[in-house]
């Protein structure tokens, strides 16, 4: 019998996509030596420690900048991934960012926590609470999309179902023919005309160097007044510092964004999510059985999808 491929997996992936490996034909796990491929989702990788017996590596995602991809490139190792494949679980996510920020979920959860004791306190909170915590609405807003790929297009998608104006501009879609996006979404030409006119401003970009703190306080000062901003694609695109300022300006209504860090540390106005956007059943189980379809194909016919 020929030999079977040795598949080594760094963080869980998730049991349907390894399905996709049968075991009469693979050997899986967290301690394969001398892998044919890898399979990973958030760890990352440096390419001095990716043996040289890895002929593909599938990524249990959209993003790849966990992985040394030019480096690959150069050794002939295709890296797969998964775009796509998470797209409705980010989508979901930013919506309730969007809520949490319209009214005012986390402070005012825990205001409520604080006051708790006596039932004569809690109705007191209740009071207070409703006094100081009143939201806004989003249909009528408008919601600026950065970025329309698979993501920013269904977050751009579910603004027009909430009854919101979607303002959206990709830095490297020019061309109409390419937007899949509904026909109700406004085309803009740069950052600056979705910044200056948006009241809730949503990033779909990858980390690159062009997209580094992409929203700086430059663009910051040009929000409307009251401006939610929302980051549920990579840290780094956004400048956190410049956030705490524009929140302290009276800029910034909020941020709710899906990295923690200790610049955002404190502020009742911003919210950081331990990178949660596609952390449900469903998109870790596509993820994974998208890539590990790519890898088999891949190992077994030469076929090459997605990388
Ligand atoms: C992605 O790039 O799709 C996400 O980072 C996926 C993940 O959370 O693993």
């Amino acid at each position: 019998m020929a030999e079977k491929y040795r598949i080594l997996t760094l963080n869980n992936i998730s049991p349907a996509g390894l399905a996709r490996l049968p075991s009469e034909r693979y050997i899986i796990g967290s301690d394969v030596a001398e892998p044919d491929a890898i399979l990973v989702r958030s760890a990352k990788m440096h390419e001095m420690v990716i043996p040289a017996s890895v002929k593909a590596i599938g990524r249990a995602g959209a993003g790849t900048n966990n992985i040394p991809v030019a480096k690959m490139s150069e050794r002939g190792v295709p890296v797969f991934n998964a775009p796509g494949a998470n797209a409705n679980a980010v989508k979901e996510l930013v919506i309730a960012g969007m809520l949490i920020a319209a009214r005012n979920l986390m402070p005012a959860w825990q205001f409520a926590e604080s006051l708790l004791g006596e039932d004569a306190e809690i109705a007191k909170a209740v009071e207070a609470g409703k006094k100081n915590y009143t939201g806004i609405e989003l249909p009528g807003r408008t919601l600026g999309v950065i970025g329309l790929g698979a993501i920013g297009s269904l977050v751009a998608d579910a603004g027009i179902r909430l009854g919101m104006n979607v303002i959206g501009f990709d830095p490297e879609i020019t061309v109409d023919a390419a937007w899949r996006l509904p026909a109700t979404v406004k085309k803009a030409t740069s950052v600056e005309e979705v910044v200056k006119n948006s009241d809730f401003i949503s990033l779909h970009v990858p980390l690159l160097d062009k997209t580094r703190n992409m929203i700086d306080a430059a663009r910051i000062a040009l929000m409307k007044p009251g401006a939610v901003l929302l980051n549920f694609a990579r840290e780094g695109i956004v400048d956190d510092k410049a956030v705490v300022e524009g929140i302290a300006a009276g800029r910034l209504r909020g941020y709710v964004c899906d990295f923690p860090s200790n610049a955002l540390k404190g502020n009742p106005r911003i919210v950081a999510f331990p990178h949660l956007g596609a952390s449900t059943q469903e998109a870790e189980e596509n993820c994974a059985v998208m890539v590990a379809e790519q890898v088999r194909d891949y190992l077994e016919n030469g076929n090459i999808l997605n990388a």
